[in-house]
């Protein structure tokens, strides 16, 4: 009989102590270490050997054989170019996601997509019973005879399943619901997960299978428990929106087969989510025309531009210390660009409460909308107007200098087929322009030139 061992492993990062300590070393933080048993490794994973069992002696990069056929497209346009151009066969990949933003009904829709192609999918939910699935699914008409539903949480009857029905995708709804009878910690707890992600992994791998696992994130925003589970999955996806609103984004933050910042972008409705195929149309629906404070940007988004409406709102400060506070961009780059105005362009900005929003619920953290902040700020301090049909884009430096982005004509052709007339951008990227464009362009060298061409006289 083998020894059953213990560790005590830090519930907030993982780290593991042979005794139990009050603070984790690693993250500092108190009394976050929980016993967790161990068997030996050949025992938690026995089919890990499975994985290198090739045995092959290093290969020429020229002799490894590959096949684009290793993708499998879910159909859900959105979704495939998140994840790089489609499923890649055996790689797991984990979703993360507020509650009730939509990854039960994401997830159950891609598996009806699979299965409606002659995928055999399995959906394995550890938090809805067999009749609740069914009511979803009915409601947004998923009805695939080779999509196959299970309800359970054990890890080791689901792993058991899988064995025997051997589908090509699955999902586990969530990660956080399942736990092995090895352990005798809850479920929910950092080696719960750990264990039943490392066991889905390995068979994954081993046996060629995709695997879903959804993830529910905490307060702070990152997948509950465990960073670990980031690192060891093979791609990332976080499903973003605000509740109160319809839209959704879909995020890659890892992927090992494909672009990061790749978006997708959803509408939850009465059938489930459709396919947003014009985002910038939708991001600007509701912007205001001749409105102090607002400007749009055609930021990139992974491979493809999209419109997005910048709002500012400067005002008087109340009390001693004036307010910042910023929606769908970093903190500190407005915060930057504030200082920026003020010194190179004399704006007396510092002294005013300032608030920042992105609107549509997008996030943004691309160079290029430097200017169209700026310009943000600068037309509501000043309550004047940017010209109408007009968009900016540039990065913009500490001394105030207007530099260069990435793919400009790809910005520019997304302004001209939205009827934009008027494009600010920076002068370098004028000069090196692949077509020429009917729209209106002009170069910008520094904050100042934006300030003295933008506004409506
Ligand atoms: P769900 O997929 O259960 O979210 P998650 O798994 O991320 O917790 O989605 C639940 C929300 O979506 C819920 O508030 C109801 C809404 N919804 C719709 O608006 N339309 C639909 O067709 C479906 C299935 C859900
Ligand atoms: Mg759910």
């Amino acid at each position: 009989m083998t020894k059953v061992k213990t560790v005590f492993a830090c519930q907030n990062c993982g780290y593991q102590s042979p005794k139990w300590l009050g603070k984790c070393p690693d993250c500092s933080s108190w009394n976050s270490l929980v016993e967790e048993q161990v068997s030996p490794a050949a025992e938690r994973f026995p089919h890990a050997l499975t994985i290198s069992e090739q045995d092959l002696p290093p290969q020429s990069i020229q002799s490894i054989m590959t096949s684009e056929e290793g993708r499998m497209k879910t159909g859900i346009g959105e979704f495939d170019r998140v994840l790089g151009g489609g499923l890649v066969v055996g790689t797991v990949v984990l979703i993360g996601g507020d509650p009730g933003i939509g990854k039960s009904t994401l997830l159950l829709q891609a598996l009806d997509q699979l299965a409606r192609k002659g995928t055999s999918v399995l959906y394995v939910s550890g938090e809805e019973s067999l009749r609740q699935i069914k009511l979803r699914a009915n409601r947004i008409d998923v009805a695939a005879p080779k999509l196959f539903v299970l309800a359970e949480n054990s890890l080791e009857k689901i792993l058991d399943e899988i064995k025997k029905l051997k589908p090509q995708v699955v999902v586990i709804d969530s990660i956080q619901t399942l736990f092995s009878l090895q352990l005798q910690s809850a479920p929910g707890s950092i080696g719960q997960v750990r264990e039943s992600a490392g066991k889905l992994m390995v068979v994954s791998k081993s046996t060629n299978v995709s695997t879903f696992l959804i993830g529910h994130v905490t307060k702070e925003g990152a997948i509950a428990g465990p960073r670990v589970l980031e690192h060891i999955v093979d791609t990332v996806l976080y499903f973003e929106g605000d509740c109160g609103h319809p839209y959704r984004i879909l995020r890659a933050v890892k992927n090992r087969f494909g672009s990061t910042n790749e978006i997708g972008v959803f509408e939850m409705g009465e059938k489930g989510l459709r396919e947003i195929l014009n985002p910038s149309e939708i991001f600007l629906e509701e912007r205001p025309e001749k409105t102090p404070g607002s400007v749009v940007v055609p930021s990139l988004e992974g491979s493809r531009p999209i419109l997005v409406e910048l709002q500012a709102l400067v005002s008087g400060a109340s009390f001693g210390t004036p307010q910042r506070s910023t929606i769908g961009i970093d903190h500190k780059k407005v915060s930057l660009l504030i200082a920026v105005l003020e010194k190179k362009a004399g704006l007396p900005l510092m002294g005013q409460d300032i608030f920042f929003n992105v609107a549509g619920g997008v996030r943004l953290d691309e160079p290029a909308v430097d200017l169209g902040v700026v310009a943000a700020l600068a037309s509501s301090h000043l309550n004047k107007p940017v010209l109408p049909h007009t968009a900016v884009f540039g990065e913009i430096g500490l001394t105030g200098e207007v530099r260069a982005v990435a793919r400009p004509d790809d910005r520019i052709k997304e302004l001209q087929r939205l009827g934009f007339t008027r494009c600010f951008l920076p002068a370098s990227n004028l000069k090196n322009l692949q077509t020429s464009w009917q729209i209106e362009l002009t170069a910008i060298r520094h904050i100042q030139d934006i300030l003295d061409k933008i506004f409506e006289i």
